[in-house]
Parts: C-alpha cells; sequence; structure tokens
C-alpha cells in the first residue's frame, strides 16, 4: 500500500519533502569559496549540472547558513565531489559548530586556479566556477555557476554517496 500526503494550496509539510528526499541517493559535494581572504566551505548534496554549452552547474544554498554570505559575495567558487573515504571530510564541513577560522587546518587541499578556493585533495573531481546567476529558491537560493576550469584525481575510485542519512 502506497502512502500519500494530502496537497493543499500551501503544499505538503516540509518533514513529508525530507522523507521523500531521503529516498534519493545523492553524491556528495563541499562546495567552498575565499572570502575577504577567509576560504569557506559546506558539504553539500543539492548540486546538479545544468548545461553544457555554456557549461554551467548549480547548488542550492541555505539562506541562513554562513556559506550564503562567503558565495553569493564572492561570486567565485569550487566544487569537490567527494570519494567514498571522505566521509569525515563531508561530516566535518556539515558540523555547524565548526570554527571557520581553521575549519581546514589538517585538510589536505589546493587552491582552484581561478576562484583561489580549496578544492580538497583525493576527491573524484573538481570544478572551479564564477557565479552564472542567483535565483531564489525559497529558504535556499540556487547559484548557478560557468565552470571555469575542472580537474580529476586519477587514483580516486568509488564516488561517495547519502541515502536515507546514511553515508556509503
Ligand atoms: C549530507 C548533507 C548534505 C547537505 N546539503 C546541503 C545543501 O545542498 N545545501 C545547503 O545549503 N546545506 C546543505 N547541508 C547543510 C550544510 O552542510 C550545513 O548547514 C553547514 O553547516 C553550513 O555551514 P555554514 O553555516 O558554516 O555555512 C547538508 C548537510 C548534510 C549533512
Amino acid at each position: 500500500m502506497q502512502e500519500h500526503q494530502s496537497v493543499d494550496a500551501v503544499g505538503v509539510p516540509a518533514e513529508a519533502l525530507r522523507s521523500v528526499m531521503a529516498e534519493f541517493a545523492a553524491g556528495v559535494t563541499v562546495v567552498t569559496s575565499r572570502w575577504q581572504g577567509v576560504p569557506h566551505a559546506m558539504t553539500a548534496t543539492a548540486f546538479s549540472s545544468v548545461s553544457l554549452v555554456p557549461p554551467l552547474v548549480l547548488v542550492c544554498v541555505g539562506k541562513r547558513s554562513r556559506f550564503y554570505q562567503a558565495v553569493t559575495s564572492a561570486g567565485v567558487w569550487a566544487v569537490s565531489i567527494l570519494s567514498s573515504d571522505q566521509v569525515e571530510l563531508a561530516r566535518h564541513f556539515s558540523h555547524s559548530g565548526r570554527d571557520l577560522m581553521t575549519q581546514f587546518e589538517g585538510v589536505p587541499h589546493v587552491l582552484a586556479p581561478h576562484s583561489r578556493s580549496p578544492v580538497l585533495l583525493g576527491a573524484q573531481a573538481w570544478m572551479d566556477c564564477v557565479t552564472y546567476a542567483e535565483h531564489d529558491g525559497g529558504d535556499h537560493t540556487i547559484v548557478v555557476g560557468q565552470v571555469v576550469a575542472t580537474g580529476r584525481d586519477s587514483g580516486a575510485t568509488r564516488p561517495l554517496t547519502y541515502h536515507r542519512g546514511t553515508y556509503s
């Protein structure tokens, strides 16, 4: 028997959406930026490719996150697609209490060529982006980026995924 949520003018409750989206197996990224000389980062699964010509990707950024102000102010950012052995980094960059000034200490990374945002060593691949458009997305902003540089780690094996609240 299927479960159904009733639909009304304001849509389903947040918990209903959270519950069904947990069934979507997502890849895991760490999105980074550099603003006022400080590197910022955020674990994100709301990431997608958008267009090949021009080359566009998007990430949905919560308006209450500290990363929101950084990425919308800087206008440049990078994405690292995590590999399966980077679970602790995914947890680290989603922990709301972490110290912004020390969050990259002990995290192996290099700087992306254009944005100078950190890209994580050992990630499957990375993209360096310039913001192309921003769209309102409720409590998030949809940040569309034009990809200006890419790289991949030939040694990385399997991507990290997130499903039903569990990394695998
Ligand atoms: C698996 C996972 C995926 C997440 N995906 C997103 C996302 O796509 N967009 C977003 O805004 N926050 C996402 N978050 C929450 C942020 O990682 C979290 O709010 C982070 O602490 C924000 O950091 P900041 O406040 O320092 O910017 C996700 C968290 C987890 C655990």
